[in-house]
């Protein structure tokens, strides 16, 4: 999986590249919207791809694992075929959704032992079988299996669960030499970076993930709950260490703000639920800042979401939406998503024509004071 620098920023550490993959070129920096399970929730592959303009999506091992099962993604030719996406895809590895998702849980050397969400049903995932997994579902990037611990984790626990994670990397690369993929398509492993808040910690596991020469390298376990500073603290750590050569990705991250903040200190690649599930709730995302479509004040407003959008992004107005989210009428949830998704994918495709132009610094700048205001 090549992955080619255009441009590194002279002022920042952010950077503009092209990944390459067997399904097409990634231009990053880039945003990854979430289809958990193998759907970006409320939005057609073709609006997901045409009208916002995602390059790569991301689906959810521990989903996919419960429903369908491996068997029918095998059956179906892969999650590709499955699905009809027919550019990359990523899978995470269900690590963090096993902590979070499943209950009854028991973290031991060997795995994790969990109850479904879903039936109660128990099983059982190791490094191995994460891996068997991801192998079976066939996407262009798996994840390595690791142990998300919660931001205030006192740092005994935080070395702990870290020194776990690091054997388990250990055995997904093991297992992933041992596999070939299924499908005809190249499928690389990226290892997860954890170490909470603890800059000492996260310094060791960036040292610790560049022995495996991945295809590229992801931090875990921020935006759970720790201070903002101590989240772009965390970045800079762990970029100062990960290979310039290879695309950094930042798991579940963020806001618009966290992005623009986080592309400044060197990640490439994002994904996140917050603009489809924020979406499905009424928030929209602007340049102007956020929006509360459910107010009152929009009743009457005929201006479009987004006068700066696409075509889609114009041809609807907030008076009309407001109206769609106050019947509860299902269009509200599905304008609102793609809207939100084309308005990130804008976003990161801006910071990457900015880093191109060499002012990323003043633009991101100028646009961090408006993003987060609330409208
Ligand atoms: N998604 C958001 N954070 C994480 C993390 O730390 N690990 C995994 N596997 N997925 C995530």
């Amino acid at each position: 999986m090549q992955f080619t620098l255009r441009h590194t920023d002279t002022r920042t550490e952010a950077r503009a590249g092209e990944l390459a993959t067997d399904h097409g070129v990634i231009r990053t920096p880039i945003f990854m919207p979430v289809g958990t399970a193998a759907a970006v929730k409320g939005i057609f592959h073709r609006d997901v791809r045409d009208e916002a303009g995602a390059e790569i999506i991301l689906a959810n091992t521990y989903h996919l694992y419960l429903r369908p099962g491996t068997k029918i993604l095998e059956e179906a030719g892969g999650v590709h075929r499955f699905s009809t996406w027919e550019g990359p895809m990523l899978t995470d590895s269900g690590g963090f959704q096993v902590f979070s998702l499943a209950d009854c849980r028991k973290l031991r050397e060997e795995g994790c032992h969990f109850r479904s969400h879903i039936d109660g049903s128990k099983h059982l995932f190791t490094p191995e079988s994460v891996i068997d997994t991801e192998r079976a579902i066939g996407a262009d990037i798996m994840m390595a299996f690791d142990e998300c611990p919660p931001g205030d984790a006192p740092r005994e626990y935080a070395a702990k669960s870290l020194a776990l994670t690091e054997r388990w990397l250990d055995r997904c690369f093991e297992r992933y030499a041992q596999t070939q993929p299924r499908y005809g398509h190249y499928q690389a492993l990226f290892p997860i970076v954890q170490g909470c808040g603890y800059p000492d910690l996260r310094a060791r596991a960036a040292e610790n993930v560049r022995q495996y020469d991945a295809d590229g390298y992801a931090i875990g376990g921020l935006a759970v709950g720790e201070p903002t500073e101590v989240m772009y603290r965390m970045i800079e750590v762990v970029n100062a260490i990960l290979p310039a050569d290879r695309p950094r990705y930042l798991m579940g991250v963020g806001t618009p703000t966290n992005i623009l903040e986080a592309i400044e200190r060197g990640v490439d690649m994002f994904d996140c639920v917050m603009p489809t599930r924020n979406g499905r709730n009424g928030q929209l995302f602007t340049w102007e800042g956020t929006i509360n479509i459910r107010n009152k004040k929009w009743e009457d407003d005929f201006s479009p979401i987004d006068p700066e959008g696409t075509t889609f992004d114009r041809r609807y107005s907030k008076a009309y939406l407001h109206h769609l989210v106050t019947c509860g009428e299902m269009m509200a949830a599905q304008i609102a998503s793609l809207h939100n998704i084309a308005f990130y994918l804008r976003l990161v495709r801006a910071a990457r024509e900015h880093i191109l132009a060499g002012d990323f610094k003043e633009w991101k700048e100028a646009a961090v004071a408006k993003l987060g205001r609330r409208l």
